[in-house]
């Protein structure tokens, strides 16, 4: 077992990330330990219900737990008020109240939804995040921010709501696809570049061998999620430190919307952080070698293969609106060296120079 705190500023208790595989199994006695109410909601899409929903109650009932299931559409659609709506109707349904407690098991979606639910659910009930895919283990299911979306953006409507325990299997990640890896595994190579050279030293050894040697991938999911929760709670609410979690995205984000949202979000952010790599080079003297080095170890995962046709002018406009944005000038996430990150103003042509395409 892996374990490490996540300090809460301000705050006598923190909370704690598990990792082993196959911890699944054991959610029931984890979460005995915790002290948490007998009634349990976990709330699941589709898939992953299907998938690992009657493992996950099992585990759940040998803990003494009484745990049901809810399941909504896979997809970032289900992050709506239609959705938190009608499932706080079904948890009344079926009897939730406020000693009741919700189970996040699935994706950064079902993350998101779910925290977001149990931050207004009688005015807050405990969560508990058991992330099944590689970019939620490694980050959306650390620190805490949940959100929904409207059709004007998304995560337009979020919260701050810690949750209990982290729980993370690496052997979900077994039935997960290759397009979904890619977008855990931007957000690895990211924690890597802004926090810590070494996590990409050993990316670069272990790399064929990722996902197929369990113990390498345990190391490198608790590498990476440590990361995040070492940022997070130096910093529980948006500010500056937490900005260097940007790295790649800001680009990233516009390529996204300029596709249509067609390119994969990790994707994206690949072609964000290549990009971020060249303009460190020319503005905060990150040395070409490490430059070259960054963009192979990218190259080489195979996350910037594809790029579609994009217009420029919609690229930069979808810059341009970043909410990331400050007085007219763009602000983006840079490296003085690997694992040294900084924010720094970005002129718009230099910009033009490095747009991917
Ligand atoms: N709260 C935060 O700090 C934070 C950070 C980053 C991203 N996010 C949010 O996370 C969301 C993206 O999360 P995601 O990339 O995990 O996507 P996702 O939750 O949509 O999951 C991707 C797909 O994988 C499937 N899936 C999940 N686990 C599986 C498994 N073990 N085996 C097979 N299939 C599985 C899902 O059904 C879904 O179709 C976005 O909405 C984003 O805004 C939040």
């Amino acid at each position: 077992m892996r374990e490490l705190t996540v300090a809460l500023p301000g705050r006598d208790a923190g909370y704690r990330i598990r990792l082993a595989p196959g911890l699944r199994h054991h959610l029931g006695a984890e979460l005995a330990a915790l002290g948490l109410p007998r009634r349990l909601f976990v709330v699941s899409d589709h898939t992953v219900a299907r998938l690992y929903g009657p493992q996950v109650l099992a585990a759940l009932a040998a803990g003494g737990f009484e745990a049901h299931l809810l399941a909504v559409p896979p997809g970032e659609r289900s992050k709506s008020w239609g959705r938190v709506t009608a499932l706080t109707r079904e948890l009344l349904a079926r009897g939730a109240d406020r000693t009741t407690a919700l189970v996040a098991l699935g994706g950064g979606v079902v993350g998101d939804l779910t925290g977001f639910l149990a931050s207004l659910f009688m005015r807050g009930v405990p969560l508990i995040q058991v992330p099944t895919t590689l970019l939620a283990m490694v980050d959306a299911a650390i620190g805490g921010k949940t959100a929904i979306n409207l059709p004007e953006a998304k995560n337009l409507l979020g919260t701050f709501h810690q949750p209990r325990l982290v729980a993370i299997d690496p052997e979900f990640l077994a039935t997960l696809s290759a397009r979904e890896r890619r977008n855990g595994l931007a957000e690895i190579l990211k924690a890597g570049f802004i926090r810590d050279a070494g996590l990409l030293s050993f990316l670069t050894r272990v790399r064929s061998s990722l996902f197929s040697d369990p113990e390498t991938l345990s190391q490198v999911i608790f590498r990476a999620a440590a990361i995040k929760a070492d940022i997070v709670s130096a910093d529980e609410r948006e500010a500056d430190l937490r900005r260097l979690l940007n790295f790649g995205h800001t680009l990233g984000h516009a390529l996204e919307a300029a596709s249509r949202y067609r390119l994969p979000h990790g994707e994206a952010v690949a072609h964000g952080m290549m990009a971020a790599l060249e303009l460190s080079r020319r503005l905060t003297g990150l040395p070409e070698t490490a430059r070259d080095e960054g963009r192979r170890l990218i190259w080489d995962f195979g996350l910037t293969r594809r790029l579609p046709r994009l217009a420029r002018e919609e690229v930069l406009a979808a810059l341009f609106r970043d909410k990331k944005r400050q007085a007219g000038e763009l602000w983006f996430v840079l490296l003085r060296e690997i694992g040294v990150a900084v924010v720094h103003p970005v002129p718009r042509d230099l910009l033009e120079e490095v747009l991917p395409g």
